[in-house]
């Protein structure tokens, strides 16, 4: 007798979250989430919020909860939670499906300016500009508070500038690319540091640097955990089924 599919799916971005309505039609599926941001839509009907409690932790629930695939559908720089899972699954051997989307590729009007880590990016700093505006997360931006001299403007969906110097900016995207631009300019920022997270919500403000002529610090994805990686959503039925799926 075959045994029942059961799948978890490590949420964060919204392409985890579309594969999951689409996939929940078909499977039993339970959709996680570490619950560090509020989400923006309601999480689906059978989900969990919270971290595991490191590798063992994951460990306990996979094997308590008989999940027989794992699709990590985080953020390309989420990687403590993509190191677990990778560890997790091979102990326990249950395939697991790197579902990532595309990273960006610079066009020839772009000026990229390439940076491994967010401390690599902040260590520019003045000599980059003193007023970038920070596409980052709070605990991210923080490290740009170490840096003497630095007007940075900050976007967060909520939270406080980490000095009085910086400006806050509250906002929530997709942004359209008219929006950033003018909020760059009326800002007056003279560069951008954002992680290259992929996709086309983040992407106007892409759009809008080039449009300014501003550089951009674009903090390049850390390395990929081994194993198989897709972007294309149409291919993961086959891969649950036990086929392979097309690697980016
Ligand atoms: N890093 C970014 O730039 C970024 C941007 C947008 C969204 N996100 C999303 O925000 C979440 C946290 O990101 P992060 O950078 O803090 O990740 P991380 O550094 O890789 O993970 C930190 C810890 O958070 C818990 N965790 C992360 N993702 C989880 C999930 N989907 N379900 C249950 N627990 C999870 C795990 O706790 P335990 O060790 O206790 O299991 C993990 O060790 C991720 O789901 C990610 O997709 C991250």
């Amino acid at each position: 007798m075959s045994r029942k599919i059961f799948i978890l799916i490590l949420g964060g971005t919204p392409e985890a979250y579309d594969l999951t309505i689409k996939l929940q039609l078909k499977f039993t599926c339970l959709y996680s989430l570490a619950g560090v941001a509020p989400t923006r839509r309601p999480p689906p009907a059978n989900h969990r919020i919270g971290g595991f409690g490191g590798v063992e932790g994951l460990i306990d629930f996979l094997r308590e909860t008989g999940v027989t695939h794992l699709i990590d559908g985080t953020h390309p720089f989420a990687t403590t939670m993509t190191y677990h899972a990778r560890v997790a699954c091979d102990a326990l051997d249950i395939p697991r499906l790197i579902f990532q989307r595309p990273a960006w590729i610079p066009s020839l009007e772009d000026r990229w300016i390439h940076r491994r880590t967010v401390e690599e990016a902040a260590m520019s700093f003045p000599a980059a500009g003193n007023r970038p505006f920070l596409a980052l997360g709070r605990r991210d931006a923080d490290i740009f508070a170490r840096i003497p001299g630095l007007s940075p403007i900050l976007r967060l969906i909520q939270g406080e500038a980490p000095s009085p110097n910086w400006t806050l900016v509250h906002g929530r995207g997709p942004f359209t690319a008219m929006e950033e631009t003018t909020l760059l300019d009326r800002l007056g920022a003279d560069s951008l540091v954002c992680k290259n997270s992929g996709g086309s919500s983040g992407a106007a403000k892409l759009d809008a640097a080039r449009t300014l002529g501003l550089p951009i610090l674009m903090i390049d994805r850390p390395p990929l955990e081994s194993g198989p990686v897709t972007a294309d959503p149409s291919g993961i039925e086959g891969w649950i089924g036990g086929q392979g799926v097309a690697q980016e």
